[in-house]
């Protein structure tokens, strides 16, 4: 198969041919449509973001396509099924603290190195091996959609700490980063939810005022000093009463000084998700008081990525028309085209912009 691979860190991605993946027990072999890409995901392919990817490695995270072949222990999938790869593997020899890889992309320590080994391999190529439980039914599509339905792996993003934070119909949400790639995308999943409100603070006034046009009056935009004290008073007065659930997705260059702000804005007994790069490069840590913690009865958690149920129940809010991926803007690149893709994906920065490869020319 053709597949684009990066052998170095640094260096262009390299469009060559490969073996074709293999199916086992417990996998499936699915044709890509469609790879969504990364804005930040040259900066990985730089060594920038410092994440552990053993090269060479085919990149990409996440894919939407056709099943091609199915292990011996599947027994609901079938050929040419429509499907949604998670690219968040974990290994299946531990229940409570199983290793994990996000394929194409990174892993948490020595163990998720270990399950690259087999898995590592993403979605930059005509086909992925995966494992059987990371693939789930989308039902029919339209094949010209599949780049839209790639939106589905952003906002899994979101929905993970959404869901972490135990979200209720009618609640007000504070999305710290909301102008970003997956904050962007948390205003979107939150309203779906049944977000009464969701406040969204920012600097980027062009995307305040697109998220206020896109959402209408139960978005409550911020615009940020970097003032913390007032920041976090803005953030308060924005909102149509106590903030029941903050969830912060600020990058690694933000400071401690803009989550803090928006994390101390939650109401007593609320809760709040970390779902950021803060600090993965180093710089101050978060201090939060302790007093403030204690005496408000804050929850405070932190989440990386989503639980495995969380992809059907985002494919149902999406075939239930709930959560609308007509909003988000498709640029498809040919696989031959995919260092072209990295850089167009970097500039536009995600935000309802939607980068992918369409390996199987469907672009
Ligand atoms: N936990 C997980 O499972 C998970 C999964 C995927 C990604 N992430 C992480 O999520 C983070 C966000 O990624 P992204 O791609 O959405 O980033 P992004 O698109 O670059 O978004 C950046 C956001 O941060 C805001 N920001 C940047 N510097 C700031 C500052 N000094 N003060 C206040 N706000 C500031 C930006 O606001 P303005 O532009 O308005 O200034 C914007 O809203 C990354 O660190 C990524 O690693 C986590």
């Amino acid at each position: 198969m053709r597949a684009a691979v990066l052998k170095e860190f640094g260096s262009s991605l390299v469009i060559e041919t490969v073996p074709d993946p293999v199916v086992g027990t417990g996998e499936v072999v699915v044709d890509v449509e469609a790879a969504g890409v990364l804005p930040y995901a040259a900066e990985v392919f730089r060594g920038e973001r410092q994440y552990l990817l053993t090269l060479p490695v085919i990149p990409g995270t996440g894919a939407v396509g056709r099943v091609r072949a199915v292990g011996p222990d599947s027994t609901r999938l079938r050929v040419g099924d429509w499907v949604l790869c998670d690219p968040t593997i974990r290994a299946r020899d531990d229940a409570l603290t199983p290793d994990i890889t996000l394929q194409g992309l990174s892993a948490r320590g020595e163990g998720g190195l270990r399950l690259q080994e087999h898995f590592g391999h993403g979605s930059f190529a005509e086909q992925l091996l995966v494992p059987t439980e990371n693939v789930f039914p989308l039902g029919a599509i339209d094949a010209a959609d599949a780049g839209r339905w790639c939106a589905l792996l952003v906002l899994l993003v979101p929905y993970g700490g959404l869901l972490a934070a135990g979200l209720q119909a009618g609640q007000t949400v504070l999305i710290s980063g909301a102008t970003g790639n997956f904050g962007s995308a948390a205003v979107a999943v939150a309203l779906a939810m049944g977000a009464g409100s969701v406040v969204a603070p920012g600097r980027n006034e062009g995307m305040l005022c697109e998220l206020e046009r896109r959402f209408g009056p139960r978005i409550r935009t911020v615009r940020l000093s970097g003032d913390e004290e007032a920041d976090r008073e803005r953030m308060r007065a924005a909102a149509p009463g106590p903030i029941d659930v903050v969830l912060d997705l600020l990058p690694p260059s933000a400071p401690t000084t803009a989550v803090r702000a928006a994390v101390m804005t939650v109401r007593e007994h609320g809760t709040v998700v970390l779902m950021g790069g803060v600090g993965m490069l180093g710089g101050d840590d978060l201090a939060l008081p302790y007093p403030w913690l204690m005496r408000n009865n804050v929850t405070l958690r932190g989440q990386w990525l989503c639980p495995r149920h969380a992809n059907p129940q985002v494919i149902q809010l999406a075939r239930s028309g709930q959560l609308d991926l007509r909003q988000f803007d498709v640029t498809a690149f040919d696989l031959a085209d995919a260092n072209a893709a990295l850089q167009h994906a970097a500039v536009e920065g995600g935000r309802f912009s939607l980068t992918v490869i369409r390996p199987g020319g469907g672009g």
